[in-house]
């Protein structure tokens, strides 16, 4: 099937890589043409561990084009997919901007009837506004049916996910158009769940705010873990195996980041308002999520005292492993509230350190290595779970820190090897070793 996807931001990208793999004719637009120029040369503008392989390979097999022209990317495409960033407003809510253009772009251009499938996490109601909005913008007589087709990728596994997600949920009041999905996506294998537009729109929201209402409530847990001496992990654990609760997504740590959980649960709660429901559960969510992403600083500051003049390796700054994204990391509030306590603050990623920089305060200094990071501080700050970090040798902590003080954000080590290498650890609803 021949397949336009618009946007190339990691759900687009991800999007048009995979249903080429899958054996459909795909042309991806983007508007931004040094974009376009590297990923016409196979290179992927975002780190996604796969992508790059899967990209170049349907490249060669001439089933992945890229162009930065609406009129050539859309010309004769049969189905349409819409990827474009949907940020947030200033009070929270979903801002539609970029939708809007890229779907307007669309309606000028075609020639042909087609289907126009929404990715982009939309408020409830948004799709049906956009099948009056693409009606406006049509130059032709065509038809136009328009399909909500949430994704549910996590960044770092993303190509993972699409190959071995548990549903793909498809939106839509059109009879043909949920047909037509179905032989789309068949070659994935993954069972299809087919409902109306308003819906599809609200299982997104309501997913990720389920799993970050997972996240802040064994973060609540954690806290209480470590006034009552039990421990977060055993806990979470034994929770897990009742498969009612399930065993994924109760990693306690320094609470969620990245450009999707904190950006759609404050979206709901703004759309709740907006119909006049008050989502106080969410809401606490969110509040849970911002008292545990100054967590370590505060631990930090209750041991030192003042962190005036020390110096604090930070390591990890993504919001998570396997990506270079540092949207909404906890790393940023952590970094600011260091510098702004004077600490000196000499962070490590094994690959954000480039898109750090842009983010954190410019006295952050940078380092190459987590020896290099850690080297005569007064103390170390961990905050994502890379297997780099992870992997690195206790010892070396307390051979070559001023005073081997670990704040473990990610519950990276075994307390019993952090015993051994003698270190005062401090990790997340665990008992102290020190
Ligand atoms: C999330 C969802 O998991 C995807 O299903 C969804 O498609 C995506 O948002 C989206 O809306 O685009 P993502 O933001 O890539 O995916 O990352 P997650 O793996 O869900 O992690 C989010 C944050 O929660 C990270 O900061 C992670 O460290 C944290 N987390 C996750 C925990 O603190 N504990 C856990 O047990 C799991």
């Amino acid at each position: 099937m021949k397949i336009a996807v618009v946007g190339t931001g990691y759900v687009g990208l991800v999007t048009g890589v995979s249903l080429a793999e899958i054996g459909h004719q795909v042309t991806c637009i983007d508007i931004d043409h040094e974009k376009v120029k590297k990923m016409k040369a196979g290179i992927s503008p975002i780190y996604e561990p796969g992508l790059e392989e899967m990209m170049q390979r349907n490249i060669e097999a001439g089933r992945l084009t890229f162009t930065s022209n609406y009129s050539r990317g859309v010309k004769s495409a049969e189905v349409v997919y819409i990827a474009v960033g949907t940020p947030q407003n200033e009070d929270g809510s979903a801002n539609l901007t970029y939708l809007e253009e890229a779907v307007k772009s669309v309606a000028t251009q075609i020639t042909q009837s087609i289907f126009l499938v929404i990715k982009s996490t939309v408020p409830v109601g948004t799709n049906n506004y956009m099948k009056q909005y693409v009606k406006k913008h049509l130059k032709e007589d065509v038809k136009v049916e328009v399909v909500s087709n949430p994704e549910f990728l996590r960044e770092g596994s993303a190509v993972r996910d699409t190959f071995e997600g548990d549903r793909i949920v498809i939106g839509t009041d059109s009879k043909k158009a949920a047909e037509l999905m179905e032989e789309v996506n068949r070659p994935f294998n993954i069972p299809i769940y087919k409902t109306d537009m308003r819906s599809a729109e609200m299982i997104k929201y309501a997913s990720n705010a389920f799993l970050a209402t997972k996240i802040s409530f064994i973060n609540e847990i954690s806290n209480i873990c470590e006034k009552t001496g039990a421990n977060v992990e055993d806990v979470a654990k034994g929770m897990g195996m009742d498969q009612r609760i399930g065993n994924q997504f109760l990693q306690a740590g320094i609470g969620y980041g990245g450009s999707c959980f904190p950006k759609d649960t404050k979206a709901l709660v703004q759309l709740a308002g907006n119909v006049e429901h008050n989502f106080e559960l969410l809401k606490s969510v969110i509040k849970v999520n911002n008292y545990q992403q100054k967590l370590l600083v505060e631990k930090a500051m209750k041991r030192l005292g003042s962190l005036k003049g020390k110096k604090i390796a930070v390591l990890g700054l993504s919001f998570k492993p396997n990506t270079d994204d540092v949207r909404e990391s906890a790393s940023i509030h952590v970094v600011n509230e260091l510098i702004s306590q004077d600490a000196s603050v000499v962070a490590y990623d094994p690959i954000a350190n480039e898109n750090a920089k842009e983010l954190l305060p410019p006295s952050t200094i940078f380092a190459e290595s987590i020896s290099d990071a850690i080297i005569n501080a007064d103390c170390a700050l961990i905050l994502t779970d890379w297997k780099e970090i992870i992997k690195f040798p206790l010892q070396h902590y307390q051979e070559e820190m001023s005073y081997p003080l670990i704040f473990d954000g990610r519950n990276c080590y075994a307390l019993e090897s952090a015993k051994v290498a003698e270190l005062e650890y401090h990790s997340i609803g665990r008992p102290i070793i020190n």
